[in-house]
Parts: C-alpha cells; structure tokens; sequence
C-alpha cells in the first residue's frame, strides 16, 4: 500500500473542477463534486480509457467516457450506463494542510 499523494491545493480544485494524479503506475481521477473530493482511477471499465479525457459534470456528479460515451458516478465508481457494467476502483481523499490527497490503497 503506497504513501499518500498530494494532489493540489484545495484552492486548486473547485466544485464541479476535475483533475488528474499519479499514484506510482496508477493514474486518479479526482473530482471536487458540490465541495466534496472524490477520487476513481483514471481508467474506464469498459476498454481501459482514460476517464479524464471525457467530461466532468460536476452538477450530476458524473464522468462520461468520451470513447463510447459510458458513465460512472464519481462518488461510488458504479457505472451508471452502457458499454460499461463494471465499477472503475475508488480510492480514498484527505484535505489536510490545505491540501487534497489520495493514494491508490488496493
Ligand atoms: S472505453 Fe469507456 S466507454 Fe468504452
């Protein structure tokens, strides 16, 4: 299990703004939804896209992936639409020193 990685500044990641991380191999997403940060591997379940190429909405709390258009909820990871059925890894967020971090914790 690997250390926590900073992110950005809070100030760096307002509600409905979405940004991209690394935790050694793995790639986060990480959305700031109405206040609150979540964060979801950056790798759609149907055919391993990056999610963060698609859209944030950051009203419904959803990422569309832009290749065939599933959704996922990026409070929970489930896909919420067809072509994906399988829930993209959610990964735990901290705000600490003004700060947003996440790890990759499987
Ligand atoms: S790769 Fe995301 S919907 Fe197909």
């Amino acid at each position: 299990m690997s250390e926590w990685t900073r992110v950005c500044a809070t100030s760096e990641l307002l509600p409905g703004e979405s940004t991209v991380t690394w935790d050694g191999d793995t790639p986060i997403l990480v959305c700031n939804y109405d206040g609150d940060y979540y964060a979801l591997e950056d790798k759609c379940s149907h055919a391993d896209y990056e999610l963060s190429a698609g859209s944030f909405d950051g009203q419904a709390a959803t990422v569309e992936c832009v290749l065939h258009g599933a959704k996922f909820d990026v409070r929970d990871g489930r896909a919420l639409c067809a072509p994906a059925y399988a829930p993209v890894p959610r990964f735990p967020v901290k705000v600490e020193d003004g700060a947003v971090w996440t790890r990759d914790d499987r």
